[in-house]
C-alpha cells in the first residue's frame, strides 16, 4: 500500500520499491565504433537521454561532426531500445562562432565542452588560452547555450588534488564575472569548494556529480594497493569532500544533478604502467545511487537528482516513461566486465553489497 505520494509517484511502505520518471545522464562517454556498440546498451537500458562527451579521436568539434556522431550512436542502438543522445561540441581555440550558433539552432547540440588542454583523456585539442575562445563564449552567453567545464587547471606546479579548487578561483570565477549570462555546468565536481561554488552561483550555474565520487575517496584508490579501476579525473579527493558531495547530491537542490562520467577503457589500458582515467558505471549507477540515497535517508530525493534537475537546467521536458527499483534480500549481481570487441571493460565495483535491483 502506498504510504505517501510525492510528485504523483508512489513510495511504498518501508521504501522497498521506488518508481521514478526515466532518468537522464548529464555526462557520458560512449566512444565510437566497437566500443560504442558494446557500452551503449548499458546506458540505454536505464537512461532515456544523455549528454554525450565529444572527446573522441579526432574530437567532435563542428555541427557536422556532431550530426555524424549522433547518427553513429543511433545506428549502434539495439532494436527495441530508445535513447536520445544530446550532443556536445568540443571547444578548441579554432572553434567557429557561426558554426556554434548553427549547432544550437539545430536543436541537436545542447552544450559546448571546455577541456583545458592536457586535463584528461583526449584533451590535447582543448583550450590553452581562454582569451582565444572568448568570442565563442560571448555567442553562447547571448543564445543561452551552456558551457560544460572540465574544471581542473593543468599547471604542473598545482597539486593534482588542488586542481579543481584552483580552477574555480583562477578560471571559472573570473570567467563568470566577465560573462555572467553564460550558462555553466561544473562537470563532475569532487570537492567541497566545488559544492559551495555551485551553491552560490545563481540560476546560470549547475553542477553534475558522478556516482563513483559519492562512493570512493582517495584511500580507496591508493591504500592497500593501487586500484586502477577507481582512478578517474578529477581524481577522488579526501573523505570530507566525498561527504560534501553526498550532502549536495541528496540536498534536493536543483543545481545538482547526475552526470555519471561513465568512461570505458579496456582493462589492458587501465591495468597499465600509465593507466587511463575513467570509471565505468553505466551498468550499475541506478542501483548504486538508490543505495547511497537510502544510506543518507534521502531516497525521496533521488528522483530530483536523476530525473528533474537536469532537464530543468537544460530546458527540456522530464521523460515520460518510468524506471522501478526494488530492494531485495539478495545482492545485485551485475557483470564484472562488459565484453567489448577491443577488450574487456571492468564495471565499477563499490566494494559492498547493493540490494536495489532495477526491475523495469
Ligand atoms: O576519468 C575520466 N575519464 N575523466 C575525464 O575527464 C575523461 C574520461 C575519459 O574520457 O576517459
Ligand atoms: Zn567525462
Amino acid at each position: 500500500m502506498p504510504l505517501e505520494t510525492r510528485s504523483g509517484l508512489r513510495y511504498l511502505r518501508a521504501m522497498h520499491s521506488i518508481t521514478l520518471p526515466r532518468p537522464d545522464d548529464w555526462h557520458l562517454h560512449l566512444r565510437d565504433g566497437a566500443m560504442l556498440k558494446a557500452v551503449l546498451p548499458e546506458s540505454a537500458r536505464h537512461f532515456a537521454r544523455a549528454i554525450i562527451m565529444p572527446n573522441l579521436v579526432p574530437p567532435v568539434v563542428t555541427l557536422d561532426d556532431a550530426v555524424a556522431y549522433r547518427d553513429r550512436i543511433l545506428a549502434a542502438l539495439p532494436g527495441g531500445m530508445a535513447f536520445e543522445p544530446l550532443m556536445t561540441l568540443y571547444l578548441t581555440e579554432g572553434t567557429d562562432r557561426a558554426d556554434v550558433e548553427r549547432a544550437a539552432a539545430s536543436g541537436l547540440v545542447k552544450a559546448v565542452k571546455l577541456y583545458p588542454a592536457g586535463a584528461t583523456t583526449n584533451s590535447h585539442s582543448g583550450v590553452r588560452d581562454l582569451t582565444k575562445v572568448m568570442p565563442v563564449l560571448e555567442v553562447m552567453a547571448r543564445i543561452g547555450l551552456p558551457l560544460c567545464t572540465h574544471g581542473e587547471v593543468t599547471d604542473s606546479h598545482v597539486d593534482i588534488f588542488d586542481r579543481e579548487a584552483v580552477f574555480i578561483d583562477t578560471v571559472l570565477d573570473p570567467l563568470r564575472r566577465r560573462l555572467p549570462e553564460l550558462r555553466v555546468v561544473m562537470e563532475h565536481i569532487t570537492t567541497e569548494e566545488g559544492v559551495a561554488y555551485a551553491a552560490g552561483g545563481g540560476a546560470n550555474l549547475a553542477a553534475t556529480i558522478t556516482t563513483h565520487h559519492l562512493i570512493i575517496n582517495r584511500n580507496h584508490i591508493l591504500a592497500g594497493g593501487i586500484k586502477p579501476h577507481y582512478y578517474c579525473l578529477p581524481v577522488a579527493k579526501r573523505e570530507k569532500h566525498r561527504l560534501a558531495l553526498r550532502k549536495a547530491a541528496t540536498s534536493g537542490l536543483p543545481r545538482y544533478f547526475l552526470g555519471t562520467d561513465s568512461a570505458p577503457h579496456v582493462d589492458a589500458l587501465k591495468e597499465h604502467a600509465c593507466g587511463c582515467a575513467g570509471c565505468f558505471t553505466a551498468t550499475n549507477t541506478m542501483s548504486l545511487l538508490a543505495h547511497v540515497f537510502e544510506e543518507e535517508g534521502a531516497l525521496d530525493r533521488l528522483e530530483g537528482f536523476v530525473s528533474h534537475h537536469g532537464p530543468a537546467f537544460y530546458g527540456l521536458p522530464v521523460n515520460q516513461g518510468t524506471i522501478t527499483l526494488e530492494k531485495r534480500p539478495e545482492p545485485c549481481a551485475w557483470p564484472e566486465k562488459i565484453h567489448a570487441e577491443p577488450g574487456p571493460v571492468t564495471v565499477f565495483q563499490p566494494g559492498f553489497p547493493v540490494h536495489w535491483h532495477v526491475v523495469t
